[in-house]
């Protein structure tokens, strides 16, 4: 289904209410992790380089705040599917974290030198209702997608990314995404050890759920793998920004595919490493 576009720009604005307040509050709440008072310094290195990285964080500031949508909209799916109080309560939570990690984009980019600014399409994007399926299936589908998928995917990546970056302000900014993004990750496979019974006593739903995954397998590879290509040098400059080479990113989207999404579901009684292997378009 097409949407109508809604062209803004993003700036990640704080009002002047008491509302400003109140966010404060819950941010400083919720936070998993303080953060450090070191500044950016962009003299050490490239000009080119340091673009390069403001243009990724203003790209992941237009992602974090789409990401709030999905999280809102799973929430309403929890409901529909009567999931417990705490999963509902923690899928809301994770999509206040994306909102917090809008605002994170925002900080980086100010603190780069640079308006935190980003025009984006803010239209949301409707969740897959997956028509003719149970609420409980609709919601298991869609939490394993977004999380044991997609969140897992973006771990894997800021772990990496970790690993090898040293500009002290990004890397502190990155490991504070890091920190919410683990939960999210590990999201659906709580969920499905709170559904393990339900799926042990309708083993029709899991069948249903494989023949999902052969799909959804597909859809993800071509959303988050990206294609084949030509390993990159980088400079020392770009790895210390943090700075991703795309085929090191395609090499972690299959390791984690394999290694971590599809035994975290097998130990669920569901035959992922199959259709993983057999992952295609569905009609
Ligand atoms: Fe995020
Ligand atoms: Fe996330």
């Amino acid at each position: 289904m097409s949407v109508e576009r809604i062209d803004r720009v993003l700036n990640g604005e704080i009002s002047d209410t008491p509302l400003s307040k109140e966010y404060a509050t819950l941010r400083e709440q919720l936070a998993r992790c303080g953060t450090s008072t070191t500044v950016f310094d962009p003299k050490p290195f490239d000009k080119r380089a340091v673009e390069a990285a403001r243009e990724m964080w203003r790209i992941r500031m237009e992602v974090e705040h789409r990401s709030t949508t999905v999280f809102a909209q799973l929430a309403s799916q929890l409901m529909e599917a009567n999931a417990s109080l705490d999963a509902k309560a923690v899928m809301l939570r994770m999509a206040y974290d994306e909102m917090r990690h809008t605002e994170n984009c925002a900080d980086v980019l100010r603190a780069m030198g640079v308006e935190a600014k980003v025009e984006a399409n803010v239209a949301c994007a409707p969740l897959a209702v997956h028509k003719g399926c149970t609420p409980e299936q609709r919601a298991l589908r869609n939490v394993i997608y977004t999380t044991c998928m997609s969140e897992m995917v973006a771990v894997a990546r800021f772990v990496d990314s970790l690993d090898e970056m040293q500009e002290p302000y990004l890397r502190d900014r990155t490991r504070l995404l890091l920190a919410d993004e683990i939960l999210h990750g590990q999201f659906g496979f709580h969920y499905l050890t709170a559904w393990k019974d339900y799926l042990d006593a309708n083993p029709d739903e899991v069948r249903l759920l494989e023949r999902y995954l052969v799909h959804a397998f597909s859809v993800i590879e071509d959303m988050l793998a990206g294609p084949p290509a030509r390993r990159i040098e980088r400079t020392k400059d770009e790895i210390a920004l943090g700075l991703p080479e795309p085929e090191r990113s395609r090499d972690i989207f299959f390791q984690t595919m394999e290694h971590a999404t599809v035994p975290g579901l097998e130990r669920f009684g569901i035959d992922a490493g199959k259709s993983w292997r057999e992952r295609r378009r569905l009609a």
